[in-house]
C-alpha cells in the first residue's frame, strides 16, 4: 500500500466526517454522531429556558429539597458487607467510573442480539435463575439503547450546545471538575476555537481509560472561527490537559475563563453544596462563567437510575429541578445568567456576585 491511501484510510477511520456531513445523524453501534444544527426558531426545543425573574425571592419551602436516588449497586452493598464500613466517595467512583464506561464501549445490536440468543436457549433448557438475570441484562441493554444511542440524551449535544451558546468570551482557558471523560469540555472547546481545556478528576481511570478511549471518530459540531460557519471538530484537534488530582488540592490562581462541571453539584448532601460552589468561584477570572448541569426530577430518569442501579449508584445521588440547583448558586453568590433544562439534565450558566 502506497503512503498516500494508508494515510487516507486512517483518516477516514479517524476521521470520518467532513462539512459536507452537517446536518446529518447516523446510529452507529455505540452512540450517535449528531452533526445536525439548529435555527434560532428550532432553538427552544433543544433547551427549554425558565425565567426565575427574581431568585431572592425564591424560596425552599416552595420548591422542596431535591430526591436522593436510594438504589444503591450491588457492588456498592457487597463492598460495604466485606468490609463493615460505608464505602468511601473516592472508592464508589472508581466503581462507578468503571461500571458507566462499559456501556460506552458496548456495542449494542451485537449484545442485544446475542443477549436474545441466550434468552431462548435458557428458556429451552429450563434454567430459570439464569432467564431471570438475562431477562434483567436485556431490560438494560433495551434502556441503554434508547436513552444513548436512540435519544442521545447523555451527550446530548444539540441541548449542550444550546444550553453553551453566546457565550462572550474568545480562545476560552476552561477548567473541567470531575471531567471523567470529557465530553462537555470538548463539545465548549469545539464551540469556542483556540480554547485551551484543563480536566480534573481525581479517578485515575478517567484518564487513562474514560478519556483515552474516548472514539477519536466523534465528531463535535463547532465553529471555524476564520468563516465564522460550522466545522467539525475531532478530539484530537483540541487543546487538552489531562490532570488526575483531587478538585481540593487544585493550585490554580484566578486563571480560567470557564469553569465547568456535569453531574458534580448532586453528589454532595447540603452541608457540602456550598464547598462545591466556592470551586466553581475560585480558579475563575474575574467576569468568567460557571457552567453547571446536574440530572433533572423527572419520571423517567427516577426509573432509569433504579433500572440502571447496578451500573449508576455507587455514591450519593439527588435528582433535583433547575430552581432548586439554581437557588444552591444564588444561595452561594452567584447570579444566575442563564438556566434551563436539555433532556436529562438541568443547567445553569452563572457568575460570582
Ligand atoms: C458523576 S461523574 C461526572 C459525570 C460524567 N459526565 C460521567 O459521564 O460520568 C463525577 C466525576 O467527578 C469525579 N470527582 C468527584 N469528586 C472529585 C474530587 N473531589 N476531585 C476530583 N474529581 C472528583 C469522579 O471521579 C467522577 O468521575
Amino acid at each position: 500500500m502506497n503512503l498516500l491511501t494508508e494515510s487516507t484510510l486512517t483518516s477516514a477511520h479517524t476521521r470520518p466526517y467532513s462539512s459536507s456531513h452537517i446536518g446529518r445523524t447516523k446510529k452507529l453501534p455505540s452512540y450517535r454522531m449528531d452533526l445536525r444544527s439548529f435555527s434560532e426558531k428550532e432553538y427552544n426545543k433543544f433547551v427549554t429556558l425558565h425565567t426565575v425573574k427574581d431568585w431572592s425571592q425564591l424560596k425552599w419551602k416552595d420548591i422542596g429539597r431535591p430526591y436522593e436516588v436510594k438504589a444503591d449497586s450491588k457492588e456498592k452493598t457487597d463492598w460495604e458487607s466485606r468490609h463493615q464500613k460505608a464505602m468511601d466517595p473516592h472508592t464508589s467512583w472508581t466503581y462507578f467510573n468503571k461500571a458507566f464506561h462499559e456501556w460506552f464501549v458496548k456495542d449494542v445490536p451485537g449484545e442485544l442480539a446475542s443477549s436474545k440468543h441466550d434468552f431462548f436457549k435458557e428458556l429451552k433448557s429450563f434454567r430459570p435463575g439464569e432467564v431471570k438475570h438475562t431477562i434483567g441484562s436485556m431490560v438494560q441493554l433495551h434502556l441503554w439503547n434508547y436513552v444513548h444511542r436512540i435519544q442521545d440524551g447523555i451527550w446530548d449535544p444539540r441541548g449542550k450546545r444550546a444550553l453553551f451558546e453566546g457565550i462572550d468570551i474568545k480562545k476560552p482557558r476552561i477548567l473541567f471538575l470531575g471531567a471523567a471523560e470529557g465530553y462537555e469540555a470538548m463539545q465548549l472547546g469545539a464551540m469556542y476555537p483556540g480554547a485551551e481545556i484543563v480536566m480534573v478528576d481525581y479517578d485515575e481511570y478517567c484518564k487513562t481509560t474514560r478519556f483515552a478511549e474516548f472514539p477519536e471518530a466523534y465528531p463535535f459540531l463547532g465553529e471555524n472561527p476564520q468563516t465564522g460557519q460550522s466545522k467539525v471538530y475531532y478530539k484530537d484537534d483540541l487543546s487538552i490537559e489531562y490532570i488526575v488530582n483531587d478538585i481540593r488540592s487544585l493550585d490554580y490562581g484566578q486563571e480560567f475563563d470557564i469553569v465547568l462541571s456535569v453531574g458534580l453539584l448532586e453528589h454532595f448532601p447540603d452541608e457540602y453544596k456550598h464547598e462545591v460552589a466556592d470551586w466553581h468561584r475560585r480558579f475563575l477570572k474575574p467576569g468568567g462563567y460557571a457552567i453547571l448541569t446536574t440530572p433533572r426530577n423527572q419520571v423517567r430518569s427516577k426509573v432509569y437510575y433504579r433500572i440502571m442501579a447496578d451500573v449508576m449508584n455507587h455514591t450519593y445521588r439527588e435528582l433535583m429541578t433547575v430552581e432548586q440547583m439554581g437557588l444552591y448558586m444564588y444561595e452561594s453568590g452567584f447570579n444566575i445568567l442563564r438556566h434551563g433544562y436539555i433532556k436529562v439534565h438541568n443547567g445553569l450558566v452563572c457568575q460570582p456576585r
